[in-house]
């Protein structure tokens, strides 16, 4: 075990990644009991990568049809959609953190409605086994590991302010770079998903935070498609893809009730997950011996396999 410098918690090294101790509570007990489905479609993030975000945007996408994501228009509808009156972690469950963790050891999973939409920051190799043979789909998500950890910073202070000053930045950033974070470390988290979705993309697909941002039209389409329920012409025509990224962006749902004063079962505020959701806050942060040195790590770890992040 080691001592984190994200919370003042005790981490442990499980199949070469770290976590807390009721964390590994949760991947060991996902990992005996889970039994994915082949019309699964799990989401997988390195923590604070844009996972509220992905789970809100897929969420959309899969019950556009009974849940009309125009934003007037669901307002008007006494906010008859899901995504205004309830976060998306609740949603869009964690397997490990919430599904796994919070009601018993073995929850009945399989009266969920298919496709199940369950997420996950496990790493490729902690997976359970049906999770990596049957033909599930994962979507995974990551983020430059700059803006990662400047997030991370901010999400660990703000929820536990009295770990603050416990641990300073320095100290924090060393550790990162070493590997010891939450699922960390980061590096071969991107790798493990990254080569298997060169092996299968059409099971695996591999976003970066970045360009969701960048080209978040595109993206969506494509996501949408590989979850098996693409937009018709007579949709895109008719505008629903900027719907859901309307009910979905960062300034709408920081912006709802529910998100502003509601907490999730495990304590965390709602809020905390929503901080500025852009790109490049590392410059506020950061040093330039810390970016050059992060930026070391990962050309080493990534630039061999021809990954930029
Ligand atoms: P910042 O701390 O850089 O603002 P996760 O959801 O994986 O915990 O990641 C949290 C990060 O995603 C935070 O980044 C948060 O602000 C950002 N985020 C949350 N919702 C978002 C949205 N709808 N659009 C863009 N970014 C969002």
């Amino acid at each position: 075990p080691a001592e984190s410098g994200w919370v003042a918690t005790r981490l442990h090294q499980y199949q070469g990644f770290w976590h807390t101790t009721r964390q590994l509570q949760g991947v060991l007990a996902c990992q005996a009991h889970f039994q994915a489905q082949d019309s699964d479609i799990l989401l997988i993030t390195t923590p604070k990568s844009g996972t509220t975000w992905l789970k809100a945007l897929t969420f959309a996408v899969l019950n556009r049809n009974t849940h009309n994501p125009k934003l007037a228009q669901a307002q008007a509808q006494a906010q008859d959609h899901p995504l205004l009156t309830t976060n998306p972690h609740v949603l869009v469950p964690f397997l490990e953190l919430d599904l796994y963790l919070r009601k018993n050891k073995n929850p009945d999973l399989t009266s969920l409605p298919s496709p199940r939409l369950l997420a996950s920051h496990l790493p490729y190799v902690s997976l359970p086994e049906s999770a990596k043979k049957l033909g599930c789909k994962i979507v995974y998500l990551c983020r430059n590991p700059r803006d990662a950890f400047v997030s991370m910073w901010h999400f660990t202070n703000r929820l536990r302010p009295e770990s603050r000053g416990r641990n300073s930045l320095e100290e924090t950033f060393d550790k990162f770079c070493r590997g010891v974070s939450l699922y960390g470390p980061f590096w071969e988290h991107v790798l493990g998903y990254y080569e298997e979705s060169k092996k299968r993309p059409e099971e695996i697909k591999f976003l970066r935070f970045e360009e969701m941002k960048e080209k978040p039209n595109e993206v969506l389409k494509d996501v949408a498609e590989f979850m098996g329920c693409g937009f018709s012409e007579e949709e895109e025509k008719s505008g629903v893809i900027g719907e859901i990224l309307k009910l979905c962006s960062f300034e709408n749902l920081s912006n709802l009730e529910v998100n502003k004063s509601g907490k999730l079962w495990s304590g965390e505020e709602n809020k905390a997950f929503f901080r500025r959701g852009e790109v490049g806050d590392w410059e506020n942060l950061l040093t330039p011996k810390m970016i050059q040195c992060l930026d070391a790590i990962t050309e080493e770890k990534l630039g061999k396999h021809g990954l930029k992040l």
